[in-house]
């Protein structure tokens, strides 16, 4: 059933203004949306200033805003001001709300507000058939999700809870699965016979952008690692679901969660980019770390023993978010004589992010008389082949007021990532400096044999 309001905690905030507001602009436009918005918040704002607020973000974020589009949005758009803490707020929402039965009630909040909030909305009958849409991350540790769960179920069962991993969200993810299990061409080789490594990264050009409180508190590791690069690891390493119900993707998704081995303290990396600790709402002597890598296993018949290198930070030489699968070399080096370099490995590039698409290395003959080798690349640009992607959170947000959970995580995968990750978030191992613009602590170099391979470079490693 689709959803007759809905609900924004946090309208008057980053993501609001970043994310949210930018998607139901795009909603309203592909007449996804259709009800009425109710932004919450604490911040004293009128009506008005609400509004203009909404305009400003959309105008901000979308080239060739169509008036009629917008202002039927913001006609649709309405606040509600109280303290989250007060019934006050929750009594002022209800009365709002009116008629609607099946709200969305969307948590961008500070997450140790959100079993106050939803208690808020028990309190008052808005969560008895709501949609709960949770930000992540779930907690920030095994125990601490636990503990969130359990005050939200006491609320609100499993199947109305929607958890946020935007990456989900993202086409350039979930192509992974339509590249693998839509083409027969790579799915035999999809594997330890044939696959020598898989790397993801996810790395950014930017620091934390004024969200020093916030990002103290959480790390590289909570904030993308746990969630969004996990993501892409389970996407590439999965088994086929038997059809794509959220149910059946959720299981395997999680199969290859339990499966990947305890990580050796020695097989990961930290860094905290130099300048840092000057940034405005980090801790004197913070140990937070800004950048994470770290070798993975798999621990099941398809991937034993292929590492699965995954890394992000911030402050990097370059933004950019891919996957590359490198392939075995052949069994006998035919075209490699004495002299000439060894040829390069195959190697799937997945490009996720902006100018998505996907380049396959080969090794095709060099001109001249010589059989030497060469790497080409075929490459794929998405947009070009096939038009513009939709935002993730145009897409989130959509499946949320359908109520459909397949682009949402599950709580025994949230559980079964931070399982994996609590030793090394208890014990942490040392923090090591980097400089901006570089690749992160050299240490990170190190952790792959042949080198880190990024942005279409095939035979540039850093
Ligand atoms: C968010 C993190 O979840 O993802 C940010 O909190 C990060 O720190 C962002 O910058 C990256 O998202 P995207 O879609 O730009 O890759």
């Amino acid at each position: 059933m689709n959803a007759d309001a809905l609900v924004l905690f946090g309208a008057t905030g980053d993501l609001a203004r970043k994310k949210l507001f930018p998607a139901l602009y795009e909603m309203e436009e592909a007449g996804e949306l259709e009800i009425d918005v109710y932004g919450v918040a604490s911040s004293k704002w009128t009506q008005a200033e609400f509004r203009a607020n909404a305009e400003a973000a959309i105008r901000e974020r979308i080239a060739d805003v169509d008036e009629v589009i917008l202002n039927r949005l913001l006609d649709e758009l309405h606040l509600v001001v109280g303290d989250y803490r007060s019934p006050d707020t929750f009594i002022e929402l209800r009365n709002q709300l009116k008629e609607c039965s099946l709200p969305v009630i969307y948590l961008a909040i500070a997450p140790d507000m959100f079993a106050t909030v939803t208690q808020g909305l028990a309190d008052v009958g808005i969560t008895t058939n709501a949609r709960l849409v949770v930000e992540k991350p779930f907690g920030r540790d095994y125990q601490s999700a636990i503990e969130l769960d359990d005050a939200l179920k006491k609320i609100l069962p499993e199947d109305q809870i929607y958890r946020i991993d935007h990456y989900l969200g993202k086409e350039s993810v979930e192509d992974l699965l339509v590249f693998r299990f839509a083409n027969t061409l790579f799915e035999p080789v999809w594997n330890r016979n044939y696959i020598a490594s898989v790397q993801i990264t996810m790395s950014e050009n930017f620091g934390i952008e004024g969200r020093g409180k916030f990002y103290d508190g959480v790390g590289a590791t909570r904030d993308v690692l746990q969630n969004h690069l996990l993501q892409v690891l389970t996407m590439l390493a999965m088994e086929p679901p038997i059809d794509l119900s959220s149910k059946f993707m959720q299981d395997e998704k999680l199969k290859v969660l339990a499966a990947i081995r305890d990580i050796e303290p020695s097989d990961v990396v930290r860094g905290q980019y130099v300048g840092y600790l000057g940034e405005e709402g980090v801790a004197e002597h913070s140990d937070t770390e800004t950048f994470v890598a770290m070798k993975l296993f798999i621990d099941n018949w398809r991937w034993a023993e292929v590492p699965f290198y995954l890394r992000t930070g911030k402050k990097l030489a370059e933004s950019t978010l891919e996957a590359v699968i490198e392939f075995k070399q052949p069994p006998r080096l035919l075209f490699s004589k004495l002299g000439n370099t060894k040829p390069i490995p195959n190697i799937v590039r997945f490009r996720l992010g902006a100018d998505d698409g996907v380049d396959i290395s080969l090794q095709a003959k060099a001109p001249g008389a010589e059989l030497i080798t060469y790497p080409v690349d075929l490459t794929v640009e998405f947009a070009a082949a096939l038009g513009e992607r939709k935002e993730a959170y145009e897409r989130l947000l959509a499946a949320a007021l359908q109520g459909d959970h397949f682009r949402f995580t599950r709580i025994d995968s949230v559980l079964q990532s931070w399982q994996l990750l609590d030793p090394i978030l208890k014990t942490p191992t040392k923090l090591l400096p980097y400089f901006e613009h570089s690749w992160g602590p050299d240490e990170s170099l190190d952790l792959v044999p042949g080198g880190w391979n990024v942005v279409g470079k095939a035979a540039g490693k850093h």
